[in-house]
């Protein structure tokens, strides 16, 4: 990069410039997925490990083959939160990692703050793949790659998003780093996931889903955190799909061609119909693709030496 960080661990404060380059070394490293070898020697010799203390099938695997096709070793580290105290573990567990000399390590923890604190401790670099509510910058990064494929630039665009927009680290990173691109945000969700101290952050609340959705470029459904919410903000999911749910019918009053988006993984007949998320407006699987891309470019990224490995 060109100014050079440690760690990547949201995109509040990270600024344009630096978001361009990321996505401009991502669409290189899609060049190297369409190939029948799929692999470059870009981080030989370099060890990346994924240290997850929560679920993840997206993200842990997407890191995992984007290490492994720019030729790193990769090691995989699974924890269990549930018997020992969260800060325990995690520094525990960090000593442990420290003792095989990993030059980067992928972290996903249920507290906020989790890998700013591995960050400040050790010295590798240290790539937040989720931190409980707080943010998911590789994945807002995939995001944005997926709305340029389809939009052009992100300069002017509406993005609406719709859901559990307060539990959600997808939507902070999208509105820290969409804004920071010259888009606008939109967000609307049931009141007690979508309150009125997000207008905090650089968005536009609005009540009901048809008023985000109208004018939309962009319309991006999260699933509902349940396991970051009490059971009383819950309402059945009949009723939730009924209000803040997308089916074919509330699309068809969205501009025809808007681009429907969902991190994954998807609850099917809750937040989005089955329909429309197999749909020709989706891009959920576009999303997915994005991921591996925007997940190497973060590793040459801050790993390689942009001077001497060339990406391709
Ligand atoms: C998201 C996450 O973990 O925050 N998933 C993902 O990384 N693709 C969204 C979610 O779990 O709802």
């Amino acid at each position: 990069m060109k100014k050079k960080r440690k760690d990547l661990l949201g995109l509040r404060g990270v600024e344009r410039e630096e978001i361009e380059e990321i996505l401009a070394t991502a669409e290189q490293m899609r060049e190297i997925s369409r190939r029948k070898v799929k692999k470059v020697p870009t981080l030989r010799g370099r060890t990346v490990v994924t240290l997850f203390f929560e679920n993840s099938t997206r993200t842990r695997t997407s890191f995992d083959l984007a290490a492994k096709r720019l030729s790193a070793d990769t090691l995989s580290f699974s924890v269990s939160t549930s018997s020992t105290t969260k800060g325990e573990t995690l520094m525990d567990t960090a000593r442990t990692i420290f003792a095989m000399s990993p030059d980067a390590v992928v972290v996903r923890h249920s507290c906020a703050g989790a890998p700013h604190l591995l960050a400040r401790h050790f010295p590798w670099t240290v790539l937040n793949a989720g931190d409980g509510i707080n943010e998911h910058p590789s994945q807002a990064l995939l995001d944005m790659l997926t709305m340029r494929d389809r939009l052009g630039s992100l300069e002017g665009r509406k993005v609406a998003i719709v859901g559990d927009v307060q539990h959600s680290r997808v939507a902070r990173s999208n509105i820290f780093g969409l804004t920071t691109m010259g888009a606008s945000v939109r967000v609307a969700g049931p009141g007690t996931m979508c309150r009125s101290d997000l207008a905090a952050l650089p968005v536009e609340i609005r009540h009901t889903v048809d008023d985000v959705v109208k004018d939309a470029d962009v319309i991006m459904m999260l699933r509902i955190q349940r396991e970051r919410l009490g059971r009383a903000v819950l309402p059945s999911a009949r009723e939730y799909a009924a209000f803040y749910g997308l089916d074919l019918e509330r699309l068809s009053r969205a501009r025809p061609d808007v681009v429907v988006m969902h991190p994954g993984p998807i609850n099917r007949g809750v937040e989005i119909a089955a329909d429309v998320a197999d749909g020709p407006n989706s891009v959920i699987l576009d999303q997915v693709t994005n991921g591996i891309a925007v997940r190497m470019a973060l590793l040459f990224l801050l790993l390689g030496n942009a001077e001497d490995a060339s990406p391709t």
